[in-house]
């Protein structure tokens, strides 16, 4: 128990990664640490795709990092001033793929968390990354689906990235005016 809210409380968004490639066991580790969450009703409403093909993971950052630079120049710039990359040079990527069922999105976020303190509890860096849907929705979109591995009718739900951390940083302060207690 005590392990758990250690990992809980410890655990912080990693944005950079030494790129050393993951052993076949941590892969398996936060497989089964997404397949174990929890969903409504038990339905299960995901597919997850394992990626660490350096190849495709260069190539969905670098297609994700155009779709900034059409869509708003700021963003690109602050993009661009943190390296130019969204992922960070993370050697693993969780896919979560979605089959856009109603209580979906809530379920696949509950995978997020769950793979992130998976990789936390192996010692691992992990941020959550939601601008892995960029690559996803331009017109690479059936391309990289295939490319991933997704069930027909499932789409981007929501990816984290996973790796040795090069930069270790703080968890982010607790707001305990968020919390109310009626006794
Ligand atoms: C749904 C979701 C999407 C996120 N997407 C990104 C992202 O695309 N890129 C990124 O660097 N961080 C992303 N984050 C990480 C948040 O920025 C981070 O959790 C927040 O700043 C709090 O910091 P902490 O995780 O270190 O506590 C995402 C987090 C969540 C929950």
């Amino acid at each position: 128990m005590a392990k758990i809210q250690d990992a809980i409380t410890e655990r912080y968004s990693c944005r950079d990664f030494t790129g050393e490639p993951l052993k076949e066991d941590q892969l398996k580790t936060l497989a089964e640490a997404a397949l174990a969450s929890p969903s409504a009703m038990n339905l299960q409403p995901w597919h997850i795709t394992i990626v660490t093909d350096k190849a495709l993971l260069e190539e969905l950052d670098a297609v994700g990092v155009k779709e900034i630079e059409a869509q708003d120049k700021d963003w690109y710039a602050q993009v661009m001033q943190r390296g130019g990359t969204i992922f960070y040079n993370a050697p693993c990527m969780v896919m979560v793929s979605s089959n856009g069922s109603d209580p979906a999105a809530m379920d696949c976020g509950i995978v997020s968390q769950n793979v992130s303190l998976a990789a936390h509890a192996l010692g691992l860096g992990s941020v959550i990354c939601g601008m892995a849907r960029l690559p996803l929705s331009g017109s690479r979109k059936e391309d990289f689906e295939k490319k991933l591995q997704f069930p027909d009718g499932y789409h981007f739900g929501i990816a984290i990235l996973v790796g040795e951390a090069k930069t270790e940083r703080e968890p982010h302060k607790l707001d305990w005016g968020k919390v109310s207690y009626v006794p």
